[in-house]
Order: structure tokens, then sequence, then C-alpha cells
């Protein structure tokens, strides 16, 4: 038997559960007396909509049937669960005139993203939290279907591998920072957004997983986690003064390259940035506090250190 055999068979024998309160109306023509729900479910959905992107359903957890909370567990709307009430989409439709649609998802989608989410939420409020109802992307309007493709077995939002690539749709900005040269191994699939972003909402700002970024980068950098005996301001307040997490055309992902990265924040009085000779007027020769560029062949321990005399962060 070809999978895509097995998949139509399965698909009729969960279809042919009952399904509750939906009454075959008299007249399917007569607009007053449609059912809402229409008068099969999958069963009547599948002698139109038989196309392997639909079957597909059939793999997925959704239409597991011993699961009683899910659409094609005993009981529940199937197809109609997330779709919406499709009565008028199924019924006969008089040559020439034009099939009513079904609530759909996406761009096309006649239903509002609120009305299109409320299915998806009627099952899932507690996996989601209390977070997503104050998130960015709920008051943006974002729809469930936006990230997540309910048709596959394998949701693609759902692995750390795919992952980015759907994010990338709609946050462009970030897919160019992780392909510059020094940036976290998203592109390589080792690593997701979800590594420090929570898309579902958090108390946080910009859906960061923890109260502070630092915190988020100790994760899995716990080597600058410190407490150091000096410590260096701005890295106890926030590594992105520095580092830029989603990517960076500098070495490490620095915001900048050494010395300008430095300077930025540090006067260039004592340490001048000018070549210039003993005398302090400028000279062809580099000063050798810019040597090599770089401020870190001095201060090299650039986090903070714990070395007594380490105050100047150079051991
Ligand atoms: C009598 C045939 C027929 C039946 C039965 C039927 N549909 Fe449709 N459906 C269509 C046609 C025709 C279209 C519009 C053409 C298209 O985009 O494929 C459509 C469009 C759709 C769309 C929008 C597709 C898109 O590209 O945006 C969805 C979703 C849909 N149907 C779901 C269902 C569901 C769920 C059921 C069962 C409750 C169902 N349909 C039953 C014929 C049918
Ligand atoms: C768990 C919720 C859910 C269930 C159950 C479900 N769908 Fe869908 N369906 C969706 C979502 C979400 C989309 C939009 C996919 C997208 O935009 O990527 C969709 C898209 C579609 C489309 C648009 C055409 C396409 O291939 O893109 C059709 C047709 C469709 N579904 C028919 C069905 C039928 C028939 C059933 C029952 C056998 C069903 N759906 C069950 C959520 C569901
Ligand atoms: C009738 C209830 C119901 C509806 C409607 C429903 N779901 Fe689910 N969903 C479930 C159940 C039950 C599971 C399986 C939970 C488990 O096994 O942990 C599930 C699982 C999931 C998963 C996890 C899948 C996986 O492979 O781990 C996602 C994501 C999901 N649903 C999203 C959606 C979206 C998006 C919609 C709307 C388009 C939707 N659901 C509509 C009941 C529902
Ligand atoms: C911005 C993208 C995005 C949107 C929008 C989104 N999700 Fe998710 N969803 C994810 C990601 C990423 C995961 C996996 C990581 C996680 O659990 O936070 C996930 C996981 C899930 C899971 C399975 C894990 C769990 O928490 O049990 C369910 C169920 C789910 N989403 C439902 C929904 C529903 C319902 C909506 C709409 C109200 C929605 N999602 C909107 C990205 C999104
Ligand atoms: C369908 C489009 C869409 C998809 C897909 C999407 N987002 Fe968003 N996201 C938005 C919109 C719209 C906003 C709010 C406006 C803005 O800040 O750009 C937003 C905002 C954000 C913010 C900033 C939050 C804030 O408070 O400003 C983060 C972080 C974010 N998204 C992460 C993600 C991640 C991670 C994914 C993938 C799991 C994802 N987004 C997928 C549309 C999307
Ligand atoms: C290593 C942790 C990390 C990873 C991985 C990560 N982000 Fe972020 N993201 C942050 C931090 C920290 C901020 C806030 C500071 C900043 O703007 O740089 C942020 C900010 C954002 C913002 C808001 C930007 C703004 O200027 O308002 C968006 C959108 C965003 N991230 C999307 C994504 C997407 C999409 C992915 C996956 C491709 C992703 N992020 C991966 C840490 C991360
Ligand atoms: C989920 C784990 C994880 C989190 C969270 C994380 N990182 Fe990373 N980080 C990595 C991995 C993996 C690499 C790549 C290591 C390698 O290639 O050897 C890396 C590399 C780096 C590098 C470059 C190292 C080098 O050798 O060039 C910097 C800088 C960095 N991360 C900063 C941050 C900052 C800042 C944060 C917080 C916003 C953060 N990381 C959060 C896992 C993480
Ligand atoms: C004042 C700027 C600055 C801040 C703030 C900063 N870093 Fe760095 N970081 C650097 C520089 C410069 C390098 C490159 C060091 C080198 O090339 O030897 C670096 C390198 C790294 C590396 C690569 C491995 C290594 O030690 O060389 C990691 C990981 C890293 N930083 C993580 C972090 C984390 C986590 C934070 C926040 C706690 C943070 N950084 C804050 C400047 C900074
Ligand atoms: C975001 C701003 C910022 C950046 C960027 C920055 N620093 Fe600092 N740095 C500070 C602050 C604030 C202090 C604490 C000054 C104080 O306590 O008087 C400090 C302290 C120091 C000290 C110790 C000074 C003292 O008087 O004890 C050294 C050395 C130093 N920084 C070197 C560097 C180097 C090298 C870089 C580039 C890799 C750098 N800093 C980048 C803000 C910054
Ligand atoms: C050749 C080694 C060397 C290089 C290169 C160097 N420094 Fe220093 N820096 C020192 C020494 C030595 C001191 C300590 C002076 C003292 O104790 O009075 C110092 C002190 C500092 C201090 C503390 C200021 C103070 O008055 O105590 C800061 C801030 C600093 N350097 C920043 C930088 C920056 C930014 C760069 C790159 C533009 C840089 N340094 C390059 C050797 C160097």
């Amino acid at each position: 038997m070809t999978a895509s055999k097995r998949l139509a068979m399965m698909a009729a024998i969960l279809a042919a559960i009952t399904l509750p309160g939906i009454v075959s109306s008299q007249s399917n023509d007569d607009e007053t007396t449609l059912p809402e729900y229409s008068r099969k479910g999958a069963d009547t959905c599948l002698a139109c909509h038989d196309d392997e992107t639909v079957l597909t359903m059939f793999r997925t957890k959704h239409a597991v049937p011993d699961d009683p909370h899910a659409p094609f567990g005993h009981g529940q709307l199937q197809c109609e669960a997330c779709h919406g009430p499709g009565g008028k989409h199924t019924a006969r439709v008089r040559r020439g005139e034009e099939r009513p649609p079904i609530p759909a998802f996406g761009s096309a989608s006649t239903a509002s993203v609120a009305d299109q989410n409320s299915n998806c939420i009627n099952c899932h409020e507690k996996d989601l939290g209390f977070a997503w109802h104050a998130s960015s992307h709920d008051s943006n309007s974002v729809s469930c279907a936006g990230c997540h493709d309910s048709h596959v077995d394998n949701d693609p939002v759902l692995t750390t591998s795919t992952q980015a690539e759907v994010c990338f749709d709609c946050h462009q900005q970030q897919r160019t920072q992780s392909m510059k040269p020094y940036a976290h191994p998203i592109r390589q699939g080792e690593m997701s957004c979800d590594s420090c972003h929570s898309a579902h909402g958090e108390t946080t700002d910009l859906l960061l997983v923890r109260q502070t970024t630092n915190a988020i980068c100790f994760d899995c950098h716990a080597e600058q986690r410190g407490p150091y005996l000096w410590e260096h301001a701005p890295v106890s307040e926030d590594c992105t003064n520095c580092h830029d997490p989603h990517g960076s055309s500098q070495p490490g992902m620095l915001t900048m390259r050494a010395p300008l990265l430095c300077q930025g924040c540090h006067s260039q009085d004592g340490h001048p940035s000018l070549p210039q000779d003993e005398t302090g007027l400028p000279s062809g020769m580099p000063s050798q506090y810019l040597l090599g560029q770089s401020c870190l062949n001095c201060h090299s321990e650039v986090h903070g250190s714990n070395h007594p005399s380490g105050s100047k962060l150079m051991r």
C-alpha cells in the first residue's frame, strides 16, 4: 500500500466517527436552514480536498483519535475545530454561483486574526500562558498559523534546525545579521531563536526568556559570569554593550572593532589615537597604545579580572 493510500484510508476511518450536535438540514440549498457545520465532518471535506498537502494532517498529533482533546478525538469537530463552521462552504452551489468561503487562515482569510486564533486558543489556552495576550505578536495581529504549519507532522517552527527560517519570514534584519561572518550557529541549524526568545510572550522586554540579557548569556557562557574582583562596568550591565547576539561582521560578534569599540566610551586622553613622537607632535609612527589596533593587547581581561592587581583589566 502506498503512503498516500494508507493516509486516505486512515482519513476515512477517522472521519467515520460521528460528530455530535450536527443535524442534517432538509434542504442544503436554503441558506436559512443550513447547519452551521458540515454534515459529515472530515468525510465531507475530503470529498473535495484530498491533496497530499491536506492529508498529511493525519500524521500529526492533532489527528490522534485516542486523544479526546484533539480535533479528531471522539466528539470533536475534526477539520472544523480549526477551520470553523463549514456548513455554507460545503453546501451545494448552483451553477455560476461562487462557493461561500470557509473561514480559513492566512492573508486570504475571511476571518479576523483574533477569530482565527480563537479556534486554536480554545484548546491551547494553558500551553500559551497568560503572557501571549500581552505579547507583541498578539498585539500586532500575528496569527498562530503565521508560525505554525498545522498540516505537517514536523511543524518547522518546533524544530531547532528549521525554526529560524519561519521567523525570518517577518524578521528580515535578523536574517541579514545571521548571514554575517560571526554569528551564533543558527544558520548551521545548531541553535534557534527560542534559545533567547519566547515566541508566545514573556513578562520581559523583547520576549527575552529571562529577566535580564546577561542571565540568558550566562546559561551558555558561564566563563563570563564572574563575580570578578575588578568588574568592567559595561559587562555587568549588558553584554550587548559590545556584542550583537544576532551576528556581526567583527570577530567575536563585536558591535565594533577595537579600538573604536573601546573609544566609544573611553576618552582618548592619555591613550592618544593620533600617532605622535616623543615631543607630542604628530609623527608617521603609530602610538604604542594603538599597536595592532587593539587595546586588548594590554587590557586582555575585558570581561573582568580576578587578579589582585588587575584593576586596569590587564591580567
Ligand atoms: C464540494 C466541494 C468542497 C467541499 C465539500 C469542501 N470544500 Fe473547501 N473548497 C472548495 C473549493 C472549490 C475551494 C476554493 C478553491 C480552492 O482554493 O481550492 C475551497 C477552499 C477551501 C479552503 C481555502 C483554501 C485556500 O487556499 O485558502 C479551505 C481552508 C477549505 N476549503 C476547507 C474545507 C473544509 C475544512 C471543508 C469541510 C468542512 C471543505 N473545505 C469542504 C470545495 C470544497
Ligand atoms: C489543527 C488545526 C487544523 C485542522 C484540524 C485542519 N486544518 Fe486545514 N489548515 C490549518 C491551518 C492553520 C491552515 C493554513 C496553513 C498555512 O497557511 O500554512 C490550513 C490550511 C488548509 C487548506 C488550505 C490549502 C493548503 O493546502 O494550503 C485546506 C484546503 C485545508 N486546510 C483543509 C483541511 C481539511 C480538509 C481538514 C480535515 C481533514 C483540515 N484542514 C484540518 C489548520 C487545520
Ligand atoms: C480540538 C482541540 C485542538 C485544536 C482546535 C487545536 N489543537 Fe493543537 N493540539 C491539540 C492536542 C490535543 C495536541 C496534542 C498535545 C500533546 O500531545 O501534547 C495538540 C498539539 C499541538 C501542537 C504541538 C504539536 C507537536 O508536534 O508537538 C501545536 C504546535 C499545536 N497543537 C498548535 C495548534 C494550532 C496552531 C491550532 C490552530 C490552527 C491548534 N493547535 C488547534 C488540540 C487542539
Ligand atoms: C512567533 C511565532 C509563534 C506564534 C505566533 C505562535 N507560536 Fe506556538 N510555538 C512557537 C515556537 C517557537 C514553539 C516552540 C517553543 C516553545 O514551546 O516556546 C511553539 C510551541 C507551541 C506549542 C507546543 C508547545 C507547548 O507549549 O506545549 C503549542 C501547542 C503552540 N505553540 C500553540 C500556539 C497557538 C495556539 C498559537 C496562537 C495563539 C501560537 N502557538 C502562536 C512559535 C509561535
Ligand atoms: C508573521 C510574521 C511574524 C513571524 C513569523 C514572527 N514574528 Fe516576531 N514579530 C512580528 C511583528 C509584527 C512584531 C512586532 C513589530 C516589530 O517589533 O517588528 C514582532 C516582534 C518580535 C520581537 C520583538 C518583541 C518586541 O517587544 O518588540 C521578537 C523578539 C520576535 N518578534 C521574535 C520572533 C521569533 C523568535 C519568531 C519565530 C519563532 C518570530 N518572531 C516570528 C511578526 C512576526
Ligand atoms: C543569543 C541570544 C539571541 C538569539 C539566539 C536571538 N536573539 Fe533576538 N535578541 C536578543 C537580545 C539580547 C535582544 C535585545 C538586545 C538587542 O537589541 O540586541 C534581541 C532582540 C531581538 C529583536 C528586537 C530587535 C529590536 O531592535 O527591537 C528581534 C525582532 C529579535 N531579537 C528576533 C530574533 C530572531 C528572529 C532570532 C532567530 C533568528 C533571534 N532574535 C535570535 C538575543 C537573541
Ligand atoms: C543556548 C546557548 C547560548 C546562549 C543562550 C548564548 N550563546 Fe553565545 N554562543 C553559543 C554557541 C554554541 C556559540 C558558538 C561557540 C563556538 O563556535 O565555539 C556562541 C558564541 C558566542 C560568541 C563568539 C565566541 C567566539 O569565539 O567568537 C559570543 C561573543 C557570544 N556567543 C555571546 C553571547 C551573548 C552576548 C549572549 C547573550 C545575549 C549569548 N552568547 C547567548 C551559545 C549560546
Ligand atoms: C566592553 C565590551 C564587552 C562587553 C560588555 C562584553 N564583552 Fe565579550 N568580548 C569583548 C571582546 C573585546 C572580546 C574579544 C576578546 C578577544 O578577542 O580576546 C569578547 C569575547 C567574548 C567571547 C568569546 C570568548 C572569549 O572569551 O574570547 C564571549 C563568549 C563573550 N565575549 C561573551 C560575553 C558575555 C556573555 C558578555 C556579558 C556578560 C560579554 N561578553 C560582554 C568585549 C565585551
Ligand atoms: C559601553 C561603554 C564602555 C565600553 C564599550 C568599554 N568600556 Fe571600559 N569602562 C567603562 C566604564 C563605565 C568603566 C568604569 C570606569 C570607572 O569605574 O571609573 C570602564 C573601565 C575600564 C577600565 C578600568 C579603568 C579604571 O580606571 O579602573 C579599563 C582598563 C577599560 N575600561 C578598558 C576598556 C577596553 C579595553 C575596552 C574595549 C575592549 C572598553 N573598556 C570598552 C565603559 C566602557
Ligand atoms: C601598550 C599597552 C596598552 C595599550 C595598547 C592600551 N593601554 Fe590602556 N592602559 C595601559 C596601562 C599600562 C594603563 C595603566 C596606567 C596607570 O596605571 O596609570 C592603562 C590604563 C587605561 C585606562 C584607565 C585610565 C586611567 O587613567 O587609569 C583605560 C580606560 C584604558 N587604559 C583604556 C585603553 C583603551 C581604550 C585602549 C585602546 C585605545 C588602551 N587602553 C590601550 C596600557 C595600555
